[in-house]
């Protein structure tokens, strides 16, 4: 008998082809997130899960799936899985590196570029009318060519993000509980700092860490203090990486110069303060929001998915070690 998938949200179609060849799909065709609860329903007989970034894949969700081998994640970032119980399980979980690093990188920078050259105060400007004539001194931002990127957490984004910096002639400082290697240090022109020099000599600093028990609140009002009032804070990794509530003291007592956000501590809900703050770039989690980068995240995910249950080895494995 084919096994049983729940596929936990709408997909892109080539997803449900792929795992339609190997298995039988619970297919939940919605943008409605299902709840611990309803997700502990539709698992019971199910050996397959592919899911997304909002799903709360929790050990009461596996400890209800008793039959499942394995849950793939429809993002890179997969901190809304307990993946200690599903290793102590021995259910395999997935994700989607590497499609979605130009795409994050790319949208990395435009964050940067947005916040220091404040674009959408501009653009702003003049969708209500205000814009008279050329000022010498109307809507100045700071300057990006030259300047200091520190960038947290150096693996394929942020190794991506500091290759886009070659261009814009910058020093690039990184900060990793490793340093990459020497050749790679010397292609991207890439020095390896500790964090708290990365924070003291940036002028924007870009975080690329995945959320753990290690990086949660990794800038707090500690770290915010350390930066440069005239740096930007850009987060295109996870909100709660970043003390959101520190963050918006530190921007509304002027410690810093401004911030571009794309994921947030509570999403969708967004902090009021940064509502009202006009230094703030914010957009709604769209790091990977690219057609083609969104389907082939669908489409490898389902392909992890069947691997396993078809006895084949996965392709991006999260916990190897349950795969012997
Ligand atoms: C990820 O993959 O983790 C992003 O946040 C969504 O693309």
């Amino acid at each position: 008998m084919k096994p049983r998938v729940l596929v936990t949200r709408h997909v892109y179609p080539a997803a449900i082809a792929i795992l339609q060849e190997h298995c039988i799909v619970d297919y939940h065709d919605s943008h409605d997130v299902l709840d611990e609860v309803r997700l502990q329903k539709r698992l019971q007989h199910a050996q397959g899960l592919v899911c997304q970034l909002t799903d709360p894949i929790t050990a009461n969700v596996i400890a209800a799936a008793p039959q499942l081998r394995v849950i793939s994640q429809v993002a890179v970032g997969h901190d809304n899985i307990d993946v200690a119980a599903a290793t102590a399980r021995g259910v395999v979980v997935t994700n989607t590196p590497g499609v979605l690093t130009e795409a994050t990188a790319d949208l990395t920078w435009a964050l940067l570029l947005a916040a220091a050259r404040r674009l959408p105060a501009a653009e702003q400007f003049l969708r209500a009318g205000k814009w008279r004539r050329w000022e010498v001194d109307l809507l100045c931002g700071s300057d990006v060519s030259g300047r200091t990127l520190g960038i947290v957490g150096f693996g394929r984004i942020g190794r991506a993000v500091a290759r886009r910096a070659l261009g814009f002639g910058m020093r690039v400082l990184y900060a990793s509980r490793t340093a990459a290697p020497p050749e790679l240090e010397q292609e991207l022109r890439a020095i390896h700092v500790p964090l708290d020099t990365l924070l003291r000599e940036s002028d924007f600093v870009s975080l690329h860490v995945p959320l753990g028990s290690e990086t949660r609140h990794l800038i707090g009002v500690a770290q915010l203090c350390q930066m440069k009032r005239s740096a930007f804070l850009i987060n295109t990794a996870r909100g709660p990486i970043v003390d959101e509530a520190a963050l918006v003291a530190a921007l509304e007592e002027g410690l810093l110069a401004g911030a571009a956000l794309d994921v947030f501590e509570a999403e969708p809900a967004v902090h009021p303060g940064l509502l009202q703050l006009p230094n703030v770039v914010l957009l709604p989690h769209v790091g990977s929001a690219v057609t083609s980068v969104r389907s082939l995240m669908c489409a490898l995910a389902a392909a992890d998915c069947a691997a396993v249950l078809t006895g084949e080895r996965p392709k991006h494995p999260v916990n190897p070690q349950v795969l012997g």
